[in-house]
C-alpha cells in the first residue's frame, strides 16, 4: 500500500481527500503545516506528497523546495486556488510533478496520483537495479541487465585484464565502441593511451599512412615524418573500428604487424618495435566475409582470439526502460539542459519497448534526446515521440505469450478467432460492422463465424 502525505492548513479539505484516497486503496497521512510535513517525511516512508500552496509559515512552494533537496525523486503535487496560476508555474519550475487547481474533480486527482506513483516506482526500481549492476560489473556506463548482456559482461570482464586481442561484433548502434573502450579502461593498460582508427573513414592510401606513418618525402606532400597509429598506441591499446572495411592489401600488412610486432613507416626501411593490445570492431559477421572472400582467413584467426558479440536491442527488450532512464538523465543533467530532470509517461515507455530498433541503442538515444528537447513540460509523453513510432504496426505484435513448439496454423487460427470475437464485441454483434472493422467481406466473416462455432455462441445481428 502506498503512503500519501496531504499537507493543508485547513482541516476540511484533507479529510475529504483522505477519504477519497482511502477508497482507492492508499494510506494517507495529514499535516497542517510545512514543518509538520517535514517531520512526517523524516519518520515515514512517503511515496507522494499532495500539498496546498497557501499556508501560514512555510508555504507549499517552500516545502516543495525542501523536499527536492532531501528526496529529489519524490513526486509532489501542488494544489493551488483558481486564479493563482503563477504559483502553479513556479511550482513546476521548482520540480513539482504537477499541479491541480482547486476545486477539482476527484477523478482528476486520482489519475494524477496514479501516474505520479507509477513513474516513481519505475525510478525507484531503476535506481536499485543500477546499484546492483554497478557493484557487480564495474562497467558503470554500460546499461543492461538482460541475459544476453550478462553473458557479454562475463566475457569482457574476463578478457579485459589480459593482453588478448578482442573482436567485437554487432549490428550498428549496439555499443561496440562503448564496450571496446570499457575493455581498455578495465585493463592493465588503462593509464596508457587508447588510440582509435576508423578503417572506413579513410581512402586506402591515406589509411595506410595513418596506420603506419610515413618518412619525410615518402610521397608528394609528406613534408615531415609522421608517426602512425600503431606507433602511437605503443604500450597502450589500438582500437580498429570497422575492421571489416580494411582493404585487402592492408589486411596483409596488418597481419604482418601482428605477427612480427614491428612496423615500417611508409617510405622507411627500419623496423620499429610496437607493443599494443588490439581491439577490433565490426558490424559485419567476419566469418561470412571470410567465406565470401572479402576478408583474409589468417587475419580473421589472429583477430578472433576472444569474440564479444553485442546483442541487438530487440533481443533485450527488458533493458529498454533502463536505457530510457539513462538517456533522460544524460540529456537533462548536462550543462545546457538547465538541470530539469524530465520524466516519461507509461504509454511512451510502452511504445518505446514495442518498437523494433533497427538502429539499436544509438537510435533509442537519438529518440530520447529529441523528445527531451521537444517536450514542453517536465514530462515526455507519447506525442513527443516520432510519429512513425506511434502507429501500430504489425511488426510490434508481441509473441512472448505464445508457447514454443506450437504450430503456425494452430496459432494463426487462435489469433483469428480472438480478433473476430473482439470485432464482434466492438460492433455489438452486428456482422456488417464487424466485417468492416476486420477489413473483410460479409460472407468471409460468416464462414469464419461458422468455422469457429461463434455463430452458435453469439447473438448475431445482420
Ligand atoms: N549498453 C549501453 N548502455 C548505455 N549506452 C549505450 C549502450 N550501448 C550503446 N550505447 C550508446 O549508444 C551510442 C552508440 O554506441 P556505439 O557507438 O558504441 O555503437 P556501435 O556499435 O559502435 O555503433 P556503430 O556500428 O554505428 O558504430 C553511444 O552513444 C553509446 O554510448
Ligand atoms: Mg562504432
Amino acid at each position: 500500500m502506498e503512503n500519501i502525505l496531504i499537507v493543508d492548513d485547513e482541516k476540511h479539505y484533507p479529510m475529504i481527500i483522505g477519504e477519497v484516497l482511502a477508497e482507492e486503496g492508499y494510506h494517507t497521512f495529514t499535516a497542517s503545516s510545512g514543518m509538520e510535513a517535514l517531520d512526517i517525511l523524516d519518520t515515514q516512508l512517503i511515496d507522494l506528497v499532495l500539498s496546498d500552496v497557501k499556508m501560514p509559515g512555510m508555504s507549499g512552494i517552500d516545502l516543495l523546495e525542501r523536499i527536492k533537496e532531501i528526496k529529489p525523486d519524490l513526486p509532489v503535487i501542488i494544489m493551488t486556488a483558481f486564479g493563482s496560476v503563477e504559483k502553479a508555474v513556479e511550482a513546476m519550475h521548482k520540480g513539482a510533478y504537477t499541479f491541480i487547481l482547486k476545486p477539482f474533480e476527484n477523478d482528476a486527482l486520482i489519475a494524477h496520483i496514479a501516474k505520479a506513483l507509477s513513474m516513481y516506482r519505475i525510478v525507484q526500481e531503476n535506481i536499485l537495479l543500477k546499484d546492483a549492476m554497478r557493484s557487480r560489473y564495474q562497467f558503470d556506463n554500460i546499461i543492461g541487465k538482460s541475459q544476453p548482456m550478462q553473458e557479454l559482461y562475463g566475457v569482457i570482464q574476463k578478457v579485459a585484464p589480459t593482453q588478448a586481442t578482442v573482436l567485437v561484433e554487432g549490428e550498428s548502434g549496439t555499443g561496440k565502441e562503448l564496450v571496446s573502450r570499457a575493455i581498455h579502461y578495465n585493463s592493465l593498460r588503462k593509464d596508457q593511451s587508447l588510440v582509435a582508427v576508423n578503417c572506413s573513414a579513410f581512402a586506402e592510401s591515406l589509411l595506410e599512412s595513418e596506420l603506419f606513418g610515413h618518412e619525410k618525402g615518402a610521397f608528394t606532400g609528406a613534408v615531415n615524418m609522421k608517426k602512425g597509429r600503431f606507433e602511437l598506441a605503443h604500450k597502450g591499446t589500438l582500437f580498429l573500428d570497422e575492421i571489416g572495411e580494411l582493404p585487402m592489401p592492408l589486411q596483409v600488412k596488418l597481419l604482418r604487424v601482428l605477427q612480427e610486432k614491428t612496423v615500417e613507416r611508409v617510405g622507411g626501411t627500419s623496423s620499429i618495435p610496437v607493443d599494443f593490445r588490439l581491439i577490433a570492431a565490426t558490424n559485419k559477421t567476419l566469418e561470412d566475409e571470410v567465406r565470401n572472400g572479402n576478408f583474409r582467413e589468417d587475419l580473421y584467426y589472429r583477430l578472433n582470439v576472444v569474440k564479444a558479440v553485442m546483442p541487438p536491442l530487440r533481443d533485450r527488450q527488458e533493458d529498454i526502460p533502463l536505457l530510457i532512464d539513462h538517456f533522460i538523465k544524460k540529456y537533462t543533467t548536462g550543462p545546457e539542459s538547465g538541470g530539469t530532470i524530465k520524466s516519461i509517461d507509461k504509454e511512451a515507455i510502452q511504445l518505446l519497448c514495442d518498437y523494433e530498433w533497427k538502429g539499436n541503442v544509438r537510435e533509442l538515444e537519438n529518440v530520447i534526446e529529441r523528445s527531451v528537447i521537444l517536450s514542453s513540460t517536465g514530462r515526455i509523453t507519447a506525442s513527443d515521440l516520432p510519429s512513425h513510432m506511434r502507429q501500430t504496426n504489425t511488426n510490434t505484435l508481441r509473441l512472448d505469450g505464445i508457447p514454443e513448439g506450437v504450430g503456425l496454423s494452430e496459432t494463426l487460427a487462435a489469433v483469428e478467432k480472438r480478433m473476430i470475437q473482439r470485432a464482434m464485441a466492438m460492433s455489438g454483434n452486428v456482422q456488417t460492422k464487424a466485417a468492416q472493422i476486420l477489413g473483410i467481406g460479409k460472407s468471409g466473416l460468416n464462414q469464419k463465424l461458422k468455422k469457429f462455432n461463434l455463430d452458435k455462441e453469439l447473438n448475431l445481428k445482420k
